[in-house]
């Protein structure tokens, strides 16, 4: 009995230290990260929660060429937004990491089901993101302009009238783990009788 719960809370303090320690991350090495491992953190992904199961994620992995293209919109992009310099930094900020993941979600023009399958889309994420963490590979979802370029759609092959890009998710191993903080918890709960 006593082993049994000291194994348990271990695992539990385990658990915990992984979701703590989870850390989006900018700077990559250029290790590529396998191809094996990406597939089973989608397995895993996709037994997030998810109000009657519809499944509306869609996983689209980005090969060498389609990740190639993406840099170049990201520079195309920034650079009609802001200007060039900005937009070759951007885009030689993107071509340094290594894995490229896009999260789409199915659109609905019923809004309940829309925010329930978003936030579905979102816990698959997370689910893929610790998973990749336990394995030591890092990442970073990201949600910049060119998430929600036509361009970008069209590039992936989604089509815009029914579906949604949740994140952009870069993977890699990390250089380094930057460091984070969250408010106290009693600031952020509140015990009712
Ligand atoms: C929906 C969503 C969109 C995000 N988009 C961006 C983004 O566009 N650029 C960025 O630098 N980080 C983005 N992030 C990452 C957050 O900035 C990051 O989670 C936050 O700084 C906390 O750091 P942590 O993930 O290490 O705890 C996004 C996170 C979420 C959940």
């Amino acid at each position: 009995m006593g082993a049994t719960h000291d194994a348990a809370t271990h695992k539990l303090r385990l658990l915990g230290e992984r979701i703590r320690g989870r850390r989006t991350t900018k700077l990559f090495l250029k290790q590529k990260v396998s191809r094996k491992l990406i597939l089973d953190a989608i397995e895993v992904a996709r037994w997030a929660p998810n109000h009657h199961l519809t499944e509306p994620w869609h996983f689209y992995l980005l090969g060498e060429k389609t990740i190639a293209r993406a840099v170049e919109l990201t520079r195309v992009v920034v650079t009609e937004r802001k200007d060039a310099s900005i937009g070759d930094f951007k885009a030689r900020s993107a071509a340094e990491r290594p894995g490229w993941l896009v999260v789409t979600c199915r659109k609905s023009d019923d809004e309940l089901l829309q925010q329930e399958d978003y936030a579905s889309c979102c816990c698959a994420i997370q689910n893929l993101m610790l998973y990749l963490s336990e394995a030591g590979v890092a990442s970073k979802w990201a949600t910049g302009p060119i998430t929600r370029d036509q361009r970008f759609y069209d590039l992936l092959g989604v089509n815009s009238q029914a579906a949604f890009v949740v994140g952009l998710v870069w993977y890699g191993y990390p250089k380094m783990l930057p460091q984070q903080t969250r408010r106290a918890i009693d600031e952020i709960t509140t015990e009712l009788e």
